[in-house]
C-alpha cells in the first residue's frame, strides 16, 4: 500500500512495524533500530543474510553521538560537508546499537538522508531508522514507491516521489589515518578527495565482503544484462534475440525490429542518467527480453559509479 501520510508511517514505526521509506538515493525498508522485532522483520522480508548489516538513518548531526563514539575528526569534516546527503560513514558503534543491526561488527553505518519527507518522519519519531535498500536481496534497488510496491505487496510505503539521486549512498570507513571507500555511490571520489585527501577504494571483493554492496554480483535484473563498449558488435551477436538497449545519450539507429531502447540523458548529463538508471532497468526487466545491452558510460564521476553498478548487474558473455 502506498501512502502519503507521515503520521500514519510514524505510528507504524512506533508500533515496531516496518515501512518503505523515501530517500534521495533509493527507497529503504525502514524500522526502529532499537526494536528487535522490526530489525528481524527487515532481514526477513528482504531475505537478507544476517551477516549483511544495515545502514542507520538519523535526523541530525547531534544524534550521531547516540549511536557512534570515537568519531575521527576527518569523519566529522566529511559529515559536515555532505550531510544531509548520500554519504554513509562507518563509525565505532555504541553498545546501545544491537549486534543484529551491525551483524556483530564493531562499526555502525550511518547517514542523514537528504529528503524532506524522510527528515519530517525522522523528526516525528524518537529513534533512528535502520534501512537497507527496499529490494529483495540481490535485486535492483527501487527509486519509485511503485518499484517497492511491486516487490513487497503487503508493505506500507511512504511515497516521496522519484529519488533524486537514484544511486545508493557512498560508503566510507576509517582505519588509522586511512580513508577507505567501501562502496561507490552518489557522492563521487572527485567530491570526496578535496575534503578527505587521497582515499583508498576497496570496492570489489567476492570472498569476504566488508560491505556486501561490494559483492561482484549485485543489483541484478532478472533479464541477463551485458555491458558494451561498442553496442554494434553485441547487437550482431544477439541479432535473433529480443534485445533491450540501455543507452547514455544517443539513440541507436538501425535498431533490430524486436528491440527497444531507453535513453538515460539526451543532454549527456551524468546526474540525470544516474537518477534514471534503476528505473530504466526496472522497465526493461518487465518486457520479457532475452538480453539487456547496456552502453558503458563515460568512465568519470557518476559515470564510473554507474559502470560499477552495471558491471555487478551483468552476466559473462
Ligand atoms: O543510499 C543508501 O545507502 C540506501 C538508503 C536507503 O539509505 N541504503 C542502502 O542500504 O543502500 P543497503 O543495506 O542496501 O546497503 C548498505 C551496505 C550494505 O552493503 C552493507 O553490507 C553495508 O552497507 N554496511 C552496513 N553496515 C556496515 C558496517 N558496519 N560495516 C561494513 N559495511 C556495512
Ligand atoms: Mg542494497
Amino acid at each position: 500500500m502506498i501512502i502519503h501520510n507521515i503520521e500514519l508511517a510514524a505510528s507504524v514505526l512506533n508500533e515496531e512495524g516496518i515501512i518503505g521509506l523515501p530517500t534521495e538515493t533509493v527507497y529503504g525498508l525502514a524500522g526502529n533500530i532499537f526494536s528487535e522485532k522490526a530489525i528481524k522483520a527487515i532481514y526477513q522480508i528482504k531475505q537478507r543474510p544476517l551477516f549483511n548489516p544495515l545502514i542507520v538513518h538519523i535526523k541530525s548531526f547531534e544524534d550521531l553521538s547516540t549511536i557512534a563514539e570515537e568519531v575521527p575528526p576527518i569523519a566529522i569534516k566529511l559529515a559536515k560537508a555532505f550531510w544531509p546527503g548520500p554519504l554513509t560513514l562507518l563509525l565505532k558503534k555504541k553498545p546501545l546499537v544491537a549486534d543484529l543491526v551491525t551483524s556483530g561488527k564493531a562499526t555502525v553505518a550511518v547517514r542523514i538522508p537528504d529528503h524532506p519527507i524522510a527528515l519530517a518522519l525522522l523528526n516525528r519519531i524518537d529513534f533512528p531508522l535502520a534501512a537497507p535498500s527496499a529490494n529483495p536481496f540481490g535485486m535492483i534497488s527501487p527509486t519509485k514507491a511503485k518499484h517497492v510496491n511491486e516487490y513487497f505487496k503487503d508493505l506500507m510505503i511512504l511515497d516521496g516521489g522519484e529519488c533524486i539521486n537514484g544511486i545508493e549512498s557512498t560508503i566510507i570507513g576509517f582505519q588509522g589515518n586511512e580513508v577507505i571507500v567501501y562502496r561507490l555511490g552518489s557522492i563521487t571520489l572527485d567530491e570526496i578527495e578535496p575534503i578527505a585527501g587521497k582515499v583508498s577504494l576497496i570496492n570489489k571483493n567476492d570472498s569476504a565482503p566488508e560491505a556486501p554492496g561490494m559483492l561482484s554480483k549485485h543489483y541484478a535484473p532478472r533479464t541477463p544484462l551485458v555491458v558494451a563498449e561498442t553496442i554494434q558488435e553485441l547487437i550482431q551477436q544477439f541479432k535473433n534475440k529480443k534485445i533491450g538497449l540501455l543507452l547514455f545519450s544517443n539513440t541507436f539507429e538501425g535498431l533490430p525490429e524486436n528491440a527497444v531502447q531507453i535513453i538515460l540523458s539526451p543532454n549527456k548529463n551524468l546526474s540525470e542518467a544516474a537518477s534514471k538508471l534503476y528505473d530504466a532497468l526496472h522497465q526493461l526487466d518487465k518486457l520479457n527480453l532475452d538480453i539487456i545491452i547496456a552502453e558503458k558510460l563515460p568512465e568519470e564521476g557518476l559515470g564510473m559509479v554507474m559502470n560499477d553498478k552495471l558491471r555487478r548487474a551483468s552476466v559473462e558473455t
